[in-house]
């Protein structure tokens, strides 16, 4: 390949993964890795303003590794690293914030949010877009993969950067954000969009009966199974996400048809999710039963990064007259 873009993205360990992000977001990722130099990494720095627990940071941050596995990471083509194997951030953090303002940052939707709710903020929810954008200009990356709710940061970052460059001199390239066309927009089983936060998900990777618990449990009207169904309701919706243009035809055929009840929808929903996950569910198997291996592919990513990340930050010091010089 000629010149592969770079691209950057970070998770944050928050549990177990969903429909919503497979198909809205990791999916896409992952098929970056295709044409591109991709560098993914697991933000444990940014978890601390969220979870403080030890042993439950480290499991979290385990379980976003084997969940990029699973769903087909190739560590001989994608860089993964944990963040706090790479402490460079926080010294380019610190770089960055001596240019942000205060007013840039008050205007940051965590931040926001948790004022407005009439909670208290740490510094650390103050700060977090300035080491997001520390995370992203380390790399000098083309492409930033994120959700929609995100590109306010990457606008934060891009405005760091040119801070920095005209203060000191042109060092960061500015990020763009890339918001996946072919994302789908996953309803959960309520009808709302699918997420962690109103219990309405569909988990990839939880026990068949968790899984069999929610597909069971998608909201339906009270249409008589004789009648036609709409295929634009939630239950279609999902059941869509796992066929091909010719089955949903046929689908679409069947409900107008009238006597296709939604529990047989949900049946085949059913088999289908855990057909359409099994192989992935199999490869995260494998790779939890051996978590050195795991470590190891974690440290190889670290040093892979540094190799990228380091001649950017020793960029800025030098930019900015930190060091002997
Ligand atoms: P949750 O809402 O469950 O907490 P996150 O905010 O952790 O999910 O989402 C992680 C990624 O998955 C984000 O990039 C987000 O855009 C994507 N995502 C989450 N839920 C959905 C959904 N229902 N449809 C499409 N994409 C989603
Ligand atoms: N803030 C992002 C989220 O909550 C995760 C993240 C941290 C990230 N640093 C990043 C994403 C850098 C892209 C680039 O989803």
């Amino acid at each position: 390949m000629a010149n592969p873009k770079r691209v950057l993205s970070g998770t944050q360990p928050s549990g177990d993964l969903h429909l919503g992000n497979y198909f809205g977001a990791l999916r896409q990722y992952i098929a970056l890795q295709e044409d591109h130099e991709t560098v993914y990494f697991i933000a444990d720095y940014h978890s601390m303003n969220s979870v403080r627990d030890s042993a439950e940071r480290r499991n979290l941050c385990r379980s976003v590794a084997l969940d990029y596995l699973a769903c087909g990471l190739d560590p001989a083509r994608s860089v993964l690293y944990r963040q706090s194997d790479l402490p460079e951030v926080c010294e380019l953090s610190w770089i960055l914030s001596t240019l942000t303002p205060m007013g840039l940052l008050e205007r940051a939707h965590a931040y926001k949010d948790k004022v407005a709710q009439g909670q208290s903020a740490d510094h650390g929810l103050f700060a977090y877009p300035v080491l997001m954008a520390a995370d992203i200009l380390i790399f000098n990356p083309d492409l930033v993969p994120v959700g929609r709710d995100q590109k306010q940061h990457i606008e934060m970052a891009r405005d760091m950067a040119q801070r920095f460059n005209s203060t000191y001199r042109e060092v960061f390239k500015l990020p763009e954000p890339f918001i996946p066309e072919d994302a789908a927009a996953v309803p959960g089983t309520d009808g709302r969009k699918m997420s962690k936060t109103y219990g309405n998900t569909i988990p990839m990777f939880a026990a068949n009966k968790a899984i069999k618990k929610s597909v069971m449990g998608i909201v339906t009207d009270s249409t008589p199974v004789e009648d036609p169904k709409d295929t634009g309701t939630v239950v279609f919706q999902l059941w869509n996400l796992f066929a091909n243009a010719e089955e949903r035809e046929e689908m679409k055929t069947r409900a107008q048809a009238g006597g296709l009840g939604y529990g047989d929808v949900k049946k085949d929903l059913l088999a289908r999710v855990l057909d359409f996950f099994g192989p992935m569910r199999e490869r995260r198997e494998d790779w939890e039963k051996r978590p050195d291996d795991l470590e190891d592919l974690l440290a190889d990513g670290a040093k892979r990064a540094r190799a990228i990340a380091g001649p950017v930050l020793e960029a800025a010091r030098e930019a900015s007259g930190l060091g002997r010089g």
